[in-house]
């Protein structure tokens, strides 16, 4: 299947099963995958978003529940991270790890996140000409150094952010956008009018957790960001809503575990999906997303997923 199906910058994705930003292996860029683990088998893979400069991240705890398995075991369905961006910055992601993404085999989907408009434009004129991703997404939940807005929260800097991107580059532009905004389709518009190729919903919600004998946050970072089932019902209305009123694909993400989920985001309007906090309870997790949602159209004679796709939009 093509992501931008009207656009001369196809993304093809041989299904729509992907790989959610950060979430592949240890740090996010796959330490950890062994090769009988075959990627290329996926839809697409984003590895962990990348910024001009390396960052540290935040301080621990950066998980909560601990482990993501035993939540999920326990019925514990509340998954708070606050990683803040840890990441080798992207000049080293072009020189190290780029190349690693080469030999998976997979359509790999670049994450990028910008401190101002000039920034975004910047790293993706940097990544020109540079092998092993076949397009970029933008992580727009990150601040603009020069007012310390969130970029997805304004329709403006979305648009910019976006607009200096798309000057940048041919490779097709996914913007992920952020939930916790009043209104998701102006922003959504905005992206769209800019030259995005296609919409992310969504990146975690602002959250946090309190331990009542320390008396202090839980998490090192203080706030971090809801992901995981709690996600789930928050972006599929995002998802739904947009789809009434963009015509690029949506990618549907947010606390997706089951085919099940992934049909509930196809017949809200997304195209195509990707999993996040499901690989780090099990990193096998999209793999048998994607055959039980191939074993679910067989079953049911269902030959082209475009039958689906927004099914539930009345
Ligand atoms: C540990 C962790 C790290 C993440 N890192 C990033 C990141 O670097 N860039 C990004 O755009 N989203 C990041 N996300 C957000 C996910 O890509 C995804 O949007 C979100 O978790 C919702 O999907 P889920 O409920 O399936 O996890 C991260 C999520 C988690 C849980």
């Amino acid at each position: 299947m093509d992501l931008a199906p009207n656009n001369s910058r196809h993304l093809h994705l041989a299904n729509p099963v992907m790989i959610a930003s950060g979430t592949l292996g240890y740090d996010g860029y796959g330490r950890g995958i062994t090769d009988e683990m075959d990627l290329a088998r996926l839809g697409a893979v984003t590895p962990k978003t990348v910024t001009r400069q390396r960052l540290d991240g935040n301080p621990e705890p950066r998980w909560d529940p601990p482990s993501y398995r035993q939540a999920l075991e326990d019925g514990n369905l509340i998954f708070l991270n606050s990683i803040g961006l840890a990441n080798p910055g992207i000049d080293a992601a072009l020189a190290e790890l780029a190349p690693q993404w080469s030999r998976w085999g997979a359509t790999v989907v670049m994450s990028l996140a910008g401190e101002s408009v000039e920034q975004f434009g910047e790293m993706a004129a940097l990544t020109q000409g540079v092998a092993g991703f076949q397009a970029l997404e933008l992580n727009l939940s990150c601040p603009n150094i020069h007012n310390g807005a969130i970029f997805s929260h304004s329709a403006e800097l979305t648009a910019a952010a976006v607009g200096a991107v798309r000057a940048n580059t041919e490779l097709p532009v996914l913007a992920k956008l952020a939930p916790n905004v009043p209104d998701v389709t102006e922003i959504a518009r905005a992206a769209v009018d800019a030259g995005a190729d296609a919409l992310t919903i969504s990146n975690t919600i602002p959250a946090m957790r309190i331990d009542v004998e320390t008396r202090r946050p839980v998490l090192g970072g203080i706030t971090g960001g809801l992901s995981g089932h709690g996600l789930r019902p928050v972006s599929m209305a995002l998802v739904y809503r947009v789809a009434q009123v963009v015509d690029v694909p949506i990618i549907g993400v947010g606390g997706i575990f089951t085919a099940e989920h992934v049909l509930e985001y196809l017949m809200a309007g997304a195209t195509a999906v990707q999993v996040g906090s499901a690989n780090l309870a099990d990193p096998w997790a999209p793999f048998r997303i994607l055959d039980a949602l191939v074993a679910y159209l067989g079953e049911r004679g269902i030959t082209d997923i475009r039958e689906i796709i927004g099914a539930a939009q009345v």
